[in-house]
């Protein structure tokens, strides 16, 4: 079961949600000590950005990131964007000073964490405390939600109590640069297709994380393309993760951003057909008392409505309407 700890349902401090359900198709990462890209992150049409303190970052940069960060977020006007800090990992010394400056430094507008080479559940719970601590001094009026990855064998043994660790958690996330490190694949790219092994050397990990995030009512994001100017390449790696059920993908570049937010949206043929079996199976259930009906050559019944639901539920997150017929 999930922990409830100081920051769940109860404490002073409120939901705030404004992200959980937001899309997350694409997930822009921005070096946190690069002023001149965080100036130009706004604009990139993604569905999230991240300001990156962790692996993007220079350890001689770490700490001047920090303010550079909060003097982004509290600046810029950033829109309906999901907007998150990654801090770095608990094994390191810079973890709770991030987090400390970040939240304490930054306004209500900060959604949520990103917390690397989550191992276990009490790495997630202690970041909970230490965000429930730091809300209450404060004052803050919305709770800061946390993503995490996934991106160490551990973290994936350990995948499922991860999920459930913590009720701040809004989505978990796939890590294959440090993951193919951690497992010690010979690749030297990260979260790309390898054509020498028959299939996808990432299946079992894509579907175990899927397994996990879902079962726990989480968003679930791939990681990172690494060759970043194989716009192509990128498109149909990032298929395989769309059509396994994922919600979206990290971009690293401006330009991975389109071809990510087309992905992970449904096509307009798909939504207008979600719609259609929508329409048609309320008029069976309702209308004429039957559970399992002809929708053209189609059987349709109970599962075809939920399955429909998802598509219209993301079509509709992306601003998507039923086209006229
Ligand atoms: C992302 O953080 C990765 O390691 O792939
Ligand atoms: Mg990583």
């Amino acid at each position: 079961m999930g922990w409830a700890g100081p920051g769940a349902a109860g404490s002073l401090v409120g939901m705030s949600e404004r992200s959980r359900n937001l899309p997350r198709r694409s997930c822009l990462s921005v070096p946190g000590s690069s002023e001149k890209m965080l100036g130009k992150a706004p604009g990139l049409g993604a569905d999230m950005v991240f300001l990156d303190l962790e692996d993007s970052v220079a350890p001689l940069e770490k700490e001047a990131a920090r303010e550079k960060v909060v003097a982004a977020i509290n600046g810029q006007d950033w829109g309906e964007t999901v907007l998150c800090v990654r801090v770095n990992a608990w094994d390191t010394q810079w973890t709770y000073r991030d987090v400390i400056h970040v939240v304490e430094g930054c306004s209500e507008r900060l959604d949520e964490l990103m917390l690397p080479k989550v191992q276990s559940a009490a790495e997630v719970q202690a970041l909970d405390m230490l965000l429930t601590q730091i809300e209450e001094t404060t004052g803050r009026k919305s709770r800061v939600g946390i993503e995490a990855q996934i991106e160490t064998a551990r973290g994936l043994i350990n995948v499922d109590e991860i999920c459930a660790a913590s009720d701040r958690l809004e989505t978990i996330i796939f890590g294959p640069a440090d993951f193919a490190a951690s497992t010690e694949m010979p690749v030297l790219t990260g979260g790309v297709q390898v054509p020498e092994y028959p299939g996808d050397h990432f299946h079992y990990v894509f579907a175990r994380i899927l397994m996990a995030g879902r079962a726990n009512g989480l968003q679930v994001i791939d990681g990172p393309y690494l060759k970043i100017r194989e716009l192509d390449a990128l498109r149909d790696y990032a298929m395989r993760t769309r059509i396994l059920g994922y919600d979206g993908k990290w971009s690293l570049h401006p330009d991975q951003v389109k071809v990510i937010n087309e992905v992970y949206t449904p096509t307009q043929e798909q939504f207008d057909k979600a719609w259609d079996i929508l329409e048609a199976y309320r008029q069976a259930t309702d209308d004429d008392r039957k559970g399992a009906v002809m929708f053209g050559d189609e059987m349709i019944d109970e599962a075809s409505r939920k399955m429909a639901t998802k598509f219209l539920t993301r079509g509709e997150r992306a601003g998507m309407s039923r086209s006229s017929e």
